[in-house]
């Protein structure tokens, strides 16, 4: 069982995510955020950063892990997802630094990256609201369709229609990095909470298939029906295929 609730438009989504934000961080001050890139989650953070400029959030107490980064990017490589949480997120607010974590792109041992990010992921202990977007093929993070689900963080090598829908970012599609490391999808599905946003009418066929159809590692996302508290936000495009 999920909840569902569907907004009129990105704005609307966007500003819902960050009240279900705040509600976690009034709940727990010190709570554990799951945090997401893509274009997705972005409206949600600027919402964030406004009420943190209004004196009415704290996030000193709060720690992060973040899904996935791109194998191969430097921090400071603006394409990284380091970088796109410092400059649209951590940067504007008062998170400690050292409390936010993402997996490092420039660790080329691929297992060695992933057992030391399934490691920071322990030390900050159980996730208490992970924010997910969702990949037109139905991945999570960069889980991407496969045999099976995976555990813990894994290296992945990018499918062509994820490459394709993130050169958008890049200047050209041979600059798109063809690996990443990604949090696993057991590690997500263990958080407390999680908040699935989708918006636009190019998610509306995945969407209906990731919540109405079989549970299936074709369909990373699905197992997300599975899980005992999920809130999707849609807005009216997204959902627009959900009968
Ligand atoms: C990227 C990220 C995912 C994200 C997805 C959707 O590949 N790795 O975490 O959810 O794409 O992105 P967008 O929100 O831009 O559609």
């Amino acid at each position: 069982m999920f909840s569902l609730e569907i907004t009129k438009d990105y704005q609307e989504l966007s500003e819902r995510a960050a009240e279900l934000v705040v509600k976690q961080l009034k709940k727990k001050a010190n709570s554990v955020l799951g945090l997401a890139t893509g274009s997705t989650p972005l409206g949600c953070y600027e919402q964030l950063v406004k009420l943190y400029k209004a004196g009415e959030l704290d996030f000193s107490g709060v720690h992060s892990v973040n899904l996935d980064e791109y194998r191969g990017l430097a921090a400071e490589d603006k394409n990284s997802y380091r970088h796109f949480m410092d400059e649209n997120l951590f940067s504007k607010i008062n998170i400690v630094k050292e409390h936010t974590h993402v997996p490092d792109g420039m660790e080329e041992n691929r297992e060695k990256a992933c057992k030391d990010y399934d490691a920071e992921i322990l030390s900050v202990g159980e996730i208490d609201l992970q924010i997910l977007g969702l990949g037109l093929d139905g991945h999570i993070g960069f889980n991407e369709p496969a045999d099976f689900f995976s555990k813990g963080t894994n290296c992945v090598r990018l499918t062509d229609e994820t490459i394709e829908s993130n050169q958008r970012f890049f200047r050209s599609k041979e600059e798109v990095p063809r690996e990443a490391y990604t949090m696993g999808i057991g590690s997500i599905f263990s958080a407390k909470k999680i908040l699935l946003l989708v918006s636009g009418k190019a998610k509306a066929g995945i969407l209906e298939k990731a919540l109405k159809g079989p549970v299936t590692p074709r369909v990373p996302a699905s197992i997300l029906q599975f899980h005992r508290d999920l809130t999707v936000l849609a807005d009216e495009e997204a959902a627009s295929a959900l009968s």
